[in-house]
Order: structure tokens, then C-alpha cells, then sequence
């Protein structure tokens, strides 16, 4: 039996609360199987951390992650300790940064039970392909002079190699899901970094002749996931459309709470890291109320990735189960608490396994 090692960073504030969730939910999966062993080892890196030691993480921190064949991660952020800056940058950048997690992929779905705020959701599913490691979210640029005379210099960095590596592997999904890439763009005002993404995205598309396509400049794309998100099936985008689109679809799908992410290194060189898209939320941590299913989502993209797709499918499945039964959060209008709706998974997840077991002794 293969053995599979993750790291765990539960990370501040409802990052703890969901983080023991999720590895309730993959210890109840691994005990159903007998195709991997399961180790997880947890390392408390974040705010308390910093206001400790002057650090979010150890000086090795990267190099003890590397060692993992994932990395799980819960939310990073306690504003009232450390500011949001030093917090997001001494971890969650710096992790994606140093192991090249030069992919950021979110789903968002029509989830049973769970209510959209959209009048007619319709049965939308998309996935955001974005590029995680450059564009708008780049260091190089500066601040000169004083007062009145103050200047801001923020540079977006466009590489070929990023630009072409994510926008392939938007087509490259597409191929295995409904066959639509839609692009995210703003040629019309942004002069030189995105004309530039178009061409590449033109480029790409020619090697794909069956995958529909489609620009859409980000502020249509951003109403048309409110108006219309069952038209869409891979979205690509930068580092800030794609980032601003995932919480409109965390929005759509009924709570920021639900949405997964996986963050990957596309050469497969260091692990990949997984974390839900919400925050630490410090409005309700500690409070029992943080909806798990963002973690546990994430927790079955993670087991995909690995490796285990049957294990992934099982937990949203389990997943959808405890929602039809309005086994809910108080984000989505339930009244259960977070233990609540983890041990109603972790319930299914059991019983999925029981019936599957009597169905082959049959
Ligand atoms: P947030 O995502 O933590 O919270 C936004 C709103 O959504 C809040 O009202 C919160 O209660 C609610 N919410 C979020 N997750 C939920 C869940 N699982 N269940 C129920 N309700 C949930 O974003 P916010 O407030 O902007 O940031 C709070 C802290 O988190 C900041 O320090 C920020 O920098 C950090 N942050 C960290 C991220 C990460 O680690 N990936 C991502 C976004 C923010
Ligand atoms: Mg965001």
C-alpha cells in the first residue's frame, strides 16, 4: 500500500476550526479504502506565530513542505495582530511563490439545497483557470518622494512562459469538461499586457480547433457570471481578474464558505497546496459557525490531484448529501454547527462505504 504525506497549515482564525473538519473527513475516507495510508502532519504557522517569533513560518519552513506530497492549508490573516500585508505575504505568497504553484484552479457549481443568490442560477458549473504567480500581484514597482509630489509605481509582469502555461492548461481541461474557454481580457483599456494575452490566447486556441472560444473584457465577464454563469465552462484569467471572479463565484454558488481552490505546481517539481477561498474570517472564529464544506471541497481536490479520484467523487457526494438534507451552516440558512455538518459527512461517507461493501458480498 502506498503511503501519501500532507502537510497541514490550519493558519488563523476559522482556518483551525475547518482545518479539523477537513482531516475528520479524509481520515473517515482513508479508514474506507485500503489503496493508500494517509499522514498528516500539522504545523501552527500564521499570526500567533509571527507575533511569537517576528515570522508567519520558521526560516525552513519551505524546505519541510517540500518533503510533502501536498500541502493543505486552512486561511492565513488575523488583522488585529499582524497586518493583512505581512500576514499574506510572510505566508500564503511566500508558499505559492517558492513552490511554484504557478496555477490557481477554482471551481464553482450549483450546489444541491444550497440556495445561489441569483434569481435563475440555472445549473452552472465553471471552473477560473488563474495565473498565480505574476501579472498584477508583482513586487516590482516603488514608492518615491513626499506629499503632493508622491508617486506610485505598480508594474504588472506578463510573461510568455506564465501567460502560455496557464492558458494551455485552461484548454487542456476544457478538453476533458464541456470544450469552452472563455478569456478573460481588457485590451481596451489596459494597452500592452492584455493585447498581448489575447495574441497568446489566439495562438493557443489554433492547436485546439474543437474548444470553443470566447474574450470577454472583466467587467462584462464579471456581470455576465451573475447574469448568465451557465454559459460558461473554463474561465482563464490574470492574476486579479481570476482572483476577483473566484469570489463572485464563491457568491453565486450561495457562500464564500463553500468554494475550494487548488493552487498547482504544474511540473510536479514541489507539492502542490490546497486551500479554500475564504479567508480566516475573524467575524465568527471560534464560534462553531465556519461552513466546513469550502475545506473539504478543497480536501477532495486535493485527493484528485494525488491521485485518488474515487475518493474525491466519494466525498462530494457526501458533500451533496448533507446539503439536500439541509445539513447546514448558518452562511448558507442553516442553524448546524461546523462539527455538525462534518460529522453528517463523515456519515455518509461511511455509509457510501457500507452499502458499496454488502453490494459486493452480494
Ligand atoms: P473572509 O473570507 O475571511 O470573510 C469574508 C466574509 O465571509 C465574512 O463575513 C466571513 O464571516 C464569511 N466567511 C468566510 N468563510 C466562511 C466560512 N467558511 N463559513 C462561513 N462564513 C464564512 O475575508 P475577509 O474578511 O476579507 O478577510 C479576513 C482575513 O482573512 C484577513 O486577514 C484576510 O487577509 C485573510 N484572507 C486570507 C485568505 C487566505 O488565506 N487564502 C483569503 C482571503 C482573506
Ligand atoms: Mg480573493
Amino acid at each position: 500500500m502506498s503511503t501519501i504525506t500532507i502537510a497541514c497549515l490550519p493558519g488563523d482564525g476559522i482556518g483551525l476550526e475547518v482545518m479539523a473538519s477537513a482531516k475528520e473527513v479524509i481520515q473517515t475516507w482513508a479508514q474506507t479504502q485500503n489503496e493508500c495510508k494517509i499522514e498528516m502532519q500539522d504545523f501552527y504557522w500564521g499570526s500567533d506565530h509571527y507575533v511569537k517569533t517576528g515570522r508567519m513560518m520558521p526560516e525552513d519552513a519551505i524546505s519541510k513542505l517540500k518533503a510533502f506530497d501536498a500541502v493543505f492549508l486552512g486561511a492565513v490573516g488575523n488583522p488585529a495582530l499582524v497586518p493583512d500585508h505581512i500576514s499574506l505575504w510572510g505566508m500564503l505568497i511566500k508558499i505559492r511563490r517558492e513552490l511554484e504553484l504557478s496555477l490557481n484552479i477554482r471551481p464553482a457549481r450549483v450546489i444541491d439545497g444550497i440556495q445561489s443568490p441569483l434569481r435563475s442560477p440555472g445549473n452552472f458549473d465553471f471552473v477560473v483557470v488563474r495565473e498565480n504567480s505574476e501579472g498584477e500581484y508583482s513586487e516590482s514597482g516603488g514608492v518615491i518622494h513626499n506629499g503632493k509630489d508622491e508617486i506610485a509605481v505598480q508594474n504588472a509582469i506578463f510573461t510568455r512562459k506564465a501567460t502560455e502555461r496557464t492558458i494551455r492548461y485552461a484548454f487542456e481541461l476544457a478538453k476533458k469538461r464541456n470544450s469552452k474557454v472563455t478569456s478573460a481580457t481588457k485590451s481596451n483599456g489596459i494597452v500592452h499586457s492584455m493585447p498581448f494575452w489575447d495574441r497568446v490566447f489566439q495562438e493557443i486556441a489554433a492547436d485546439y480547433p474543437d474548444v470553443e472560444t470566447e474574450s470577454v473584457h472583466i467587467d462584462a465577464l464579471a456581470a455576465f457570471l451573475v447574469t448568465k454563469p451557465q454559459t460558461f465552462d473554463v474561465i482563464v484569467a490574470s492574476n486579479l481578474f481570476g482572483d476577483i471572479l473566484t469570489d463572485i463565484g464563491g457568491a453565486v454558488m450561495g457562500s464564500i464558505g463553500i468554494a475550494p481552490s487548488a493552487n498547482l505546481n504544474t511540473e510536479g517539481r514541489f507539492p502542490s497546496m490546497f486551500e479554500p477561498v475564504h479567508g480566516s474570517a475573524p467575524d465568527i472564529a471560534g464560534q462553531e459557525k465556519a461552513n466546513p464544506i469550502g475545506q473539504v471541497w478543497t480536501a477532495a481536490m486535493m485527493l484528485d490531484h494525488l491521485g485518488y479520484p474515487k475518493g474525491a467523487e466519494s466525498i462530494i457526494q457526501a458533500i451533496n448529501e448533507v446539503t439536500r438534507q439541509e445539513i447546514k451552516t448558518a452562511d448558507v440558512g442553516g442553524s448546524y454547527s461546523t462539527k455538525e455538518v462534518t460529522q453528517a459527512i463523515c456519515h455518509h461517507l461511511q455509509s457510501f462505504h457500507l452499502k458499496n461493501r454488502e453490494g459486493k458480498t452480494r
